[in-house]
This record gives structure tokens, sequence and C-alpha cells, in this order.
């Protein structure tokens, strides 16, 4: 929604932190928020350790950061459990009986709530069941799980024992799962029969069947074990020998499992994301500085309390599902409430009741989210006593202004502040967002950094720019939960990340400053769409439309969509003799959701005679963006080898 962002009618609008939310706020002035950013950039050793101290340590570490760009250490010498701070630490205290996990099933009317003890309890079995499979100290575990405490509890026995995890969203395919198998060279797959969404199931384990087939075509599978969590109770397929049920397996052991000691740099998760070529690539994180970013911006981004009902409406397949639904708020000890499925089941305003019924008190969801609940209309929110928000945070992508003033309205009720945050997979957690208390917002901004972050608007030799010039955002300092890497591809880490300029981290997207120092953030400049607040590599699915026998080539587009941000066009050559007509335009469509899954399914494939290339034989995606966009074509076109095939793009209709 880049071309919103700009709107100046409500750039000039400020809010202003209430004064009774700042008084009781952690960080409750921009003056204080000045004086502290000020000491985490400048003192970095001496800010994090202050903040680490928060943290329950086994060992102390004996320097905070070791620096050499690109690879960055932090707390070296510290030992920790992340499982340790996440649960045991808060049994000793008035939290050991509050709840850690609500949840609620999609179907109406079912619900679960595990206290501090019994997700510690739960965990502490799990990670027995782990080991007793096999599992240890470094080994990866694919989980491909439903919206189910479940995921959580898998999650966590991976820390607690040191193994690593790798969260497959449930909306990609049996052949993304390959893939991630054979990267991360996974032991064993943590699923389930199925998970319930928009009234559907979705076949997991029959997804996990399928890879597996694949991967034993390919004659290499790492896969020794599957652990099937009963979900849905719809009859799945059990290999003797290689499958097991989750709840069997936890008959065999007990809740005795203290949790392992571990060097803070120890590796937590992996988790896949698009980048702007084919594979998707494995974003490492580790345990110390990863978890105390989690823990520092639930505090003073969300400032959870022990009062409060905190919501995070992601998935756990994405990074926003790890650090915001179950590492942060778990680490501080909140409750962290969990949905299993679909926003519009059975209603439009299954959220809204969701908000009443549990009295959440921070909720935090996508832009894309936000627009289609507009759309849905206001009555279905009115119909609902939402009096317990008392904060609400965004993320994924920009938000456009109208979206922002629905929300502050409509949803909060225009007393909430809004917390607009940017960051990345990447990043860890959140980078560039108000603190509720502090800082004054403007609809559209994600405004300022967050402790630690050196961020800066740069033009392409790296100068940063002044008030108001678009450029490209980078970050230059390292921060604890930035990526350690990217698993098995040191080159593609440096590459990526690091060679844009010289010392600086490159994100990808692009943005400005205006005068009081706010960031906007564009979007991005590289070829990953945002689709719904998901990323997607161009590439990734251009590839999947050229592993299909009948088409020759294909340019794959967004296009700016009024709900999810950004659509996916595909614009396609088909071979010699193939008939380019619907039936093929369905069964390309069907053929990219079962290569990379749901989350791909393209929105518009369009036929084209040729596709428009310089004559080093490069596709000029500019023009296909804008013929996508029904623009009319801008900018130099010279160096377009043929350019009778623009005529035939503009007229090939999805
Ligand atoms: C990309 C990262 C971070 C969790 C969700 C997505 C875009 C994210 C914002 C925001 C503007 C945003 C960026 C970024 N993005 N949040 N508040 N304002 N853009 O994680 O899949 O790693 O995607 O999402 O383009 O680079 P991700």
């Amino acid at each position: 929604m880049s071309n919103n962002i700009e709107s100046t009618l409500v750039e000039n609008r400020v809010f202003k932190p209430a004064k009774d939310f700042a008084k009781k706020a952690r960080i409750g002035s921009m003056a204080q928020y000045r004086k502290m950013w000020k000491e985490s950039v400048t003192k970095p050793e001496k800010f994090f350790a202050r903040e680490a101290a928060d943290l329950t340590w086994q060992k102390k570490w004996t320097k905070v950061l070791e620096w050499k760009c690109p690879y960055a250490k932090w707390f070296i010498g510290g030992k920790l459990n992340v499982a340790e701070n996440c649960l045991d630490r808060h049994l000793g205290t008035a939290r050991a009986n509050k709840a850690a996990i609500i949840w609620q099933g999609e179907p109406m009317g079912e619900k679960r709530t595990l206290t501090y003890a019994q997700l510690h309890r739960e965990v502490c079995r799990f990670a027995n069941v782990l080991k007793r499979n096999g599992v240890k100290n470094g080994d990866r575990v694919l989980i491909y799980m439903p919206m189910v405490p479940e995921a959580a509890v898998a999650m966590l026995a991976c820390a607690r024992i040191g193994a690593m995890h790798s969260v497959v969203f449930g909306g990609f395919s049996a052949e993304s799962i390959k893939d991630r198998v054979l990267d991360s060279g996974a032991k064993i797959i943590l699923t389930a029969d199925g998970g319930f969404r928009r009234g559907a199931v979705v076949p997991l384990k029959k997804n996990v069947d399928d890879a597996l087939t694949l991967l034993a075509g390919g004659g290499a599978n790492p896969v020794k074990r599957v652990i099937v969590f009963k979900r849905t109770g719809q009859e799945v397929h059990i290999e003797e020998g290689r499958d097991v049920w989750w709840s069997r397996e936890l008959e065999y052991v007990d809740a005795d499992c203290p949790p392992a000691l571990l060097d803070a740099e120890t590796p937590l998760f992996i988790l896949y994301t698009s980048g702007s070529t084919g594979k998707p690539k494995g974003i490492l994180h580790t345990t110390g500085g990863y978890l105390l970013h989690a823990y520092m911006t639930c505090k003073y981004v969300f400032d959870l309390r022990d009062e409060d009902v905190y919501w995070c409406t992601a998935d756990v397949g994405w990074v926003t599902g790890h650090t915001y639904m179950v590492y942060g708020p778990l680490a501080m000890g909140a409750t962290s409430f969990m949905y299993e499925g679909a926003p519009n089941w059975p209603e439009n305003d299954r959220f809204w009741q969701i908000i009443e019924e549990n009295g959440v008190t921070v909720f935090y969801t996508a832009p894309t989210a936000i627009r289609a609940f507009m759309k849905w209309g206001d009555s279905w929110v009115k119909k609902h006593d939402l009096s317990s928000l008392r904060l609400l945070g965004t993320v994924g992508e920009p938000i456009n202004p109208e979206a922002w003033m629905w929300y502050h309205r409509t949803i909060g009720g225009s007393r909430c502040p809004i917390v607009d945050t940017w960051w990345q997979t990447e990043t860890g957690g959140h980078m560039i967002t108000p603190l509720p208390g502090a800082t004054p917002t403007k609809p559209g901004t994600a405004t300022l950094p967050f402790f630690g972050v050196d961020a800066a608007v740069v033009d392409d030799a790296g100068n940063e720019l002044g008030a108001n010039q678009g450029g490209k955002l980078v970050i230059r300092k390292p921060w604890p939960s930035m990526l350690r890497g990217i698993w098995g591809d040191k080159a593609r880490y440096k590459a990526t990340y690091w060679s844009e300029y010289k010392g600086m981290y490159f994100a990808g997207d692009g943005a400005r400053r205006d005068k009081d120092g706010n960031f906007w953030i564009v979007g991005r400049i590289d070829d990953v769409l945002n689709v719904a607040g998901h990323r997607l590599g161009t590439a990734e699915v251009e590839s999947a439309l050229v592993s299909h026998p009948s088409v020759a080539e294909a340019a794959v587009v967004g296009k700016p969509d009024e709900l999810k941000g950004q659509a996916v066009v595909c614009f396609v050559t088909v071979k010699e003799g193939v008939k380019a007509d619907r039936a093929l335009r369905d069964a390309l469509r069907a053929h990219v959701r079962k290569v990379i899954g749901p989350v791909a399914t393209p929105d518009e494939v369009r036929f084209a005679g040729g596709l428009p290339k310089t004559r080093s034989g490069k596709i000029m995606r500019r023009l296909l963006k804008q013929i996508a966009a029904g623009e009319a074509l801008k900018g130099d076109t010279t160096t377009l080898e043929d350019f009778s095939v623009v005529a035939t793009l503009a007229a090939a209709e999805d």
C-alpha cells in the first residue's frame, strides 16, 4: 500500500500518548527514550549488560559483544536456557498458577488453559519424548503443526534440550516441506493429523507423507521419525516403524527434564523465508541475544504486565509467532492467547468475540487483516464490548493511514496507543517502533528505532539522506537478536545483507525519514513481494511456474491490492503447440499451490506472446509492474529489445 503512505492529509496528525498511559508506562517520555536510546547505541555493552540482568543466566557472560562484521556474538561465555527463562523461573513466583497460554480452537466452544506450572510439565515431558526418539543437542526438528498449544510445547521442548526447531507454516506444501528437510537435515518431524481452518481440515499429516515420499524418491531422506499429534481425529496413514502418536509417546516418559546448560550463542531455531532468488533462506537465530530482544520488546513496546491478556494473531509458522506469541511473552511471564483458526469463522466477528470473552488487553495483528475487518464493516465490531483493550500493534507491511485510523477509532475506541512495528524474520524482533508511553505517532509511520538499533536511510553510495528523501533502509550496528547467518550458506549471508554497503546491514526495504526523524517504510525494493503480510519471492513463483510442462517462460510481479497489499500477477508464455486457455490458467494456479503452497496462489495468470527483455536478456520487471497495475508505461524503454511484446502484454487479460 506504498501509494497511500504518502498521503499528507493524515501525516500531519500527531497522536501523543495519553497522560495516564504515559504515567504507568515503563518509558514515559521522549526524554527518557532518547537518553536510553543514546546509551544503547553509544555504550551497547553497558546498556545490554544491564538489561540482560532481567534474564536468568546459569553462568554470567564474560564479554557482552564481539563484532567482526558481519558476524556478531553476544554474551560470550554466558550460559542460559530459553525454556528455563520462559518457564522454570516463573514457578517459584505468583505466576506459577497463572495462565501461560489460553487457547481457543476454531470450532466454537473449544478452549484450553495451560498455567505456567502445567506448561512447564508438558514441555519437560515432551522434551523427554524428543530424547527418547534420539534427538540430541544441535539436531534439527521440523515442526509442521496447527495452532495448538502443543506447537509451543514442541518449540520449548527443543529449546530445553538444545535442539533447533524449524517451524514450517501449515500453508506450505509437501514440496516446501521436502526442501526444508533437505536444507536443514531435520531427522524428525512433529506434526498433527490436521488442523481446523475456516471450517475445513488442513491435511498436515498427508502433506508430511507426501513430502517423505518425495524425499524417498530423491534417495536422501534424513527423517527417521514422525510424531503425530491428534487434533482433528480424522484418519491418517501411520507408517509402521516411522510414525508414532504423540499421546502414546507421552506414556513412556516422566516430567523430569532439567534444562540443558547452553552457551549464549547456541542456535535456537532456523526459520525459512523468501529471498530474491529461488531458494528460501534458512534464517538462523541463537539463544541469548534473541531471547533478550524478545523479552525487552515485550517489556517496552507491548508494555506487558502481569494483568494483561495479550493476543498476537500471527501463526507460529512465521517469526511473529515465534517471538511474540511464544518466546517474548513467556519470558515476561505474561498470558499469551492463542487462536487456531480464521478470523471469519463462523462469522466475521470471531476476533471481537474472542477479545470480549477473554478480556484481551493487548492485541497485535497485521494491516491486511485490519483492511479486511474494515471491509466487513463496523457492525461486526459494534456487537462486542472491546473496552478491555489498552494497546494495539501492527506488523507485516506499511499500514495505510485509513486503516490506522479505523484501527485507532473502531477497535481502540480512540483510547489505545498503536505501535506500528517494523522488523523482519532476520531481525528477530521489533526494530523501528513507537514506545506506547513516549512516542508521538502518526498514522503510517513506524516512527523511531528501538534500543540498540542504529537505523538510517541512505542513498546508493551509502550516504545518509536528509529529511523526506527516499532511499534504502540500513542498520549500522549489530543488535542482540540479529540473524547469525543463513543455515549452511555463509556466502549468501554476506551477499544478501552485507554487500550492498560496507559495514551496514541492508534490510531490502525502501524508506524515508520525515523532519522529526520518523521512518516511513515504503516496502521491499528487491524482488520480494509482501502478500497479506507474507513474504514471497517472485523467483520462487517463477521457478514453480516454469516447472510446469506447458510453460516456456514466466515473470512474476506484484500489483497493488486493496486487501492484501500486493497481489501476485504472473506473466506466462507457453510452449509451442500449447493452448493458452482458462483450463491451463487454472492448472497453473493449482500447480503453484502444489509446489509452494496455498500462500503463494497466483491472483492473476496472464498469457503473453513474449516477455519484455533488455538486449542483454534481463526481464524488465518495471514494465511488467506498470502493466499489471494498469498504469501507462513510464520511464526509459530504449533498452527494450522488442517493443511489440509490450502491446501483447497489455492486452493479456487474466
Ligand atoms: C518485511 C519483513 C516482521 C514480521 C512480519 C514480516 C515488511 C514488516 C512492517 C511495518 C512496513 C513492514 C518489510 C520487511 N514489514 N513490518 N511495520 N511497516 N513494512 O516478516 O516476512 O520477514 O517480512 O515485511 O518489507 O522487510 P518478514
